[in-house]
């Protein structure tokens, strides 16, 4: 029993009024969907003892509870991240709690710079697959046998079944949506321009900062996640231009109305 989680549960489940399955994750730039849950019920990370806080630009810190597409959702606006200085076992704590809570099914986002050369900053990509190179794990440490096994598969960590349903419910309603591998970084700085030759010829179609410490924790405890990057920026290297996190934001604000269609499709014909 972790009382972290336990004591966090008994402050949301009152919030839930029903059945809450659906998670949802927002990343730098993008935590404005939140807006468009209907009864909102907020708790702040602060309010919950032993939780870390998200101190980063563009993130607010915490959840938001409520209705859409008269389903009842849980959703963090606002992440903890790895270069925040957190374990990534503290960055798995939002997810296990909310499995405490209910949740089946996952929807992490991210802003991610694009290290495939046909992407165009502005694209939406669902995550195939993820390369770990972190340096870290969110299972490092003892094993809570009642989340997940020790040494849990890692096969189809973003649900085959359901990213075949997101790609063509994103069709459906016209939203060009690329798929690939994100590969994770520590951050805080920005990849080297040799690190992105790396990524790519690794097999990354992304980069980013965050999204995998969560998505592991959610494959140990059984969630079905799906996982949406938007490109905010092409990766380092790749232009002859400096990044900034100024760029990301600018970005993410300027494809909201297509994130948010695609969110909208996942929450109302997948999840
Ligand atoms: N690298 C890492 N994280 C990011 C990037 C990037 O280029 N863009 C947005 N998040």
């Amino acid at each position: 029993m972790n009382n972290v989680i336990e004591n966090a549960a008994a402050r949301l489940n009152p919030l839930l009024r029903r059945e809450c399955r659906i998670g949802l994750i927002l990343g730098s730039g993008l935590g404005s969907y939140a807006e468009k849950i209907e009864s909102k019920r907020f708790v702040e990370y602060s309010e919950l003892s032993g939780f870390p806080q998200s101190r980063v630009e563009g993130h607010k810190g915490r959840f938001v509870i409520g209705e859409l597409f008269d389903k009842t959702v849980i959703c963090m606006q606002g992440r903890f991240h790895f270069y925040e200085g957190y374990p990534q076992s503290q960055i798995a704590l939002a997810v296990r709690l909310m499995k405490r809570l209910g949740v089946e099914r996952l929807l992490l986002t991210n802003a991610a710079g694009g290290v495939n050369l046909n992407f165009s900053p502005g694209d939406l990509m669902l995550i195939s697959d993820h390369i770990n190179f972190s340096g870290s794990n969110p299972l490092i440490g003892e094993n809570d046998d009642s989340f997940g096994p020790r040494f849990p598969d890692q096969s189809n960590v973003y649900d085959r079944d359901l990213r075949a349903k997101v790609r063509k419910m994103a069709e459906d309603i016209g939203i060009p949506l690329r798929e690939g591998v994100y590969m994770m970084f520590s951050g805080p700085a920005f990849e080297s321009p040799a690190e992105i030759v790396f990524a790519r010829t690794v097999g990354a179609s992304a980069v980013g900062m965050s999204t995998v410490p969560e998505a592991i924790a959610a494959a140990h405890c059984g969630m079905k996640t799906i996982g949406i990057s938007l490109i905010t920026n092409m990766a380092a290297g790749i232009f002859d231009q400096p990044l900034s996190h100024e760029e990301v934001q600018q970005t993410a604000a300027r494809a909201s109305d297509r994130f948010t269609k695609l969110t909208d499709g996942i929450l109302e014909h997948v999840f």
